[in-house]
């Protein structure tokens, strides 16, 4: 066995960095928001990382688990994970105080959200509950850039009105002319004024021209299928329709083969893909 000097184990991409919890914020009952941020300073200026890519996190003692980064690429301050408690990573992490220390490695994956190429573009956003998550890093990254894109249209839906993420942001959003916004619900409660049904029959009523418009999905698997087939309808290009998939992760570099459809790894390849690159993968959707 070949015994590592300090060093260069710290330089091992299977090392987290120390980073800490700044703020909590309760966004559904199953959701919450992390702002994280790493202890040594430089290493979160120098942090940078593109819509749709991915970290590890680790709760030390326990285990590691991939999670889309949520916030504006441009914050430096800090970056934000919305995580769901499903599991043993993500169930320690929701028990978590304030001022906790975690791990994070990455940014990952060389697949983002190509918003150079949607510049002076309409762009049309399709979220399914947690999907809303990857997408809200280019949301807020265009937001910010608003005068270099045309036309932006966000199509969310969720399991109930309890389960609906970022109420600020889309509150915020909704009171603005320079985006629309159209939330449907799948079981609606007694104060639902909105959409009801899968967020895939208010696609028919997107009258943004194909040739100019990139469209980005993300949702869960099941959804894919049916909102694909509703955008072919519409004749939005498979080259110009962008997915986040998400696949069982272990290492998250391109090491263990966890994560691969056909000859792509989710973790290095994507989890970005446009429809064009994967329409012919079995397994992909
Ligand atoms: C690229 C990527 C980005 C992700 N981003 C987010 C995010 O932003 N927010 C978020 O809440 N979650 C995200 N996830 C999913 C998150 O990583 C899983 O919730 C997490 O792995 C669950 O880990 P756990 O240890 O809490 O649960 P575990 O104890 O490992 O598992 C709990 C249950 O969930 C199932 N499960 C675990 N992981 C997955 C998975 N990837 N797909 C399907 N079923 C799974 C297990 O089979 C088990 O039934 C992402 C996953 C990937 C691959
Ligand atoms: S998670 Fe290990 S190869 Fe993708």
């Amino acid at each position: 066995m070949v015994l590592k000097t300090k060093n260069e184990n710290k330089n091992s991409i299977y090392v987290p960095d120390i980073a800490r919890i700044s703020r909590i914020e309760k966004l559904s009952p199953t959701e919450k928001l992390f702002n994280i941020a790493f202890e040594d300073e430089e290493k979160q200026n120098n942090f940078k990382f593109l819509p749709g890519q991915f970290i590890e996190l680790t709760i030390f003692g326990l285990g590691e688990a991939p999670f889309c980064l949520a916030s504006n690429p441009n914050n430096r301050e800090f970056f934000e994970l919305c995580v769901r408690n499903a599991g043993n990573v993500s169930s320690a992490l929701h028990r978590m105080e304030e001022g906790s220390k975690i791990g994070i490695r990455g940014p990952f994956g060389k697949g983002y959200f190509p918003f150079e190429k949607m510049r002076n573009h309409n762009v049309l956003l399709i979220a399914g509950g947690l999907g809303l998550v990857p997408l809200m890093s280019l949301i807020k990254y265009i937001m910010q850039h608003r005068e270099d894109y045309r036309e932006i249209m966000i199509v969310y839906g969720a399991v109930n009105p309890d389960s609906i993420l970022f109420k600020n942001d889309i509150g915020y959003w909704s009171n603005r002319s320079d985006i629309s916004i159209c939330i449907s619900v799948d079981n609606p409660d007694d104060k639902w004024t909105g959409e009801i049904g899968v967020c895939t029959k208010l696609i028919p009523r997107v009258n943004f021209p194909p040739e100019d418009t990139y469209v980005v999905v993300c949702g869960p698997p099941v959804m894919y299928k049916y909102v694909i087939v509703e955008l072919e309808k519409k004749n939005f290009k498979p080259e110009n329709i962008y997915l986040s998939l998400e696949r069982r992760m272990e290492c998250g570099v391109g090491k263990c083969n966890h994560c691969h459809i056909g000859n792509k790894l989710v973790c290095v390849d994507g989890p970005v893909f446009s429809l064009w690159e994967i329409i012919n993968l079995k397994e992909a959707i």
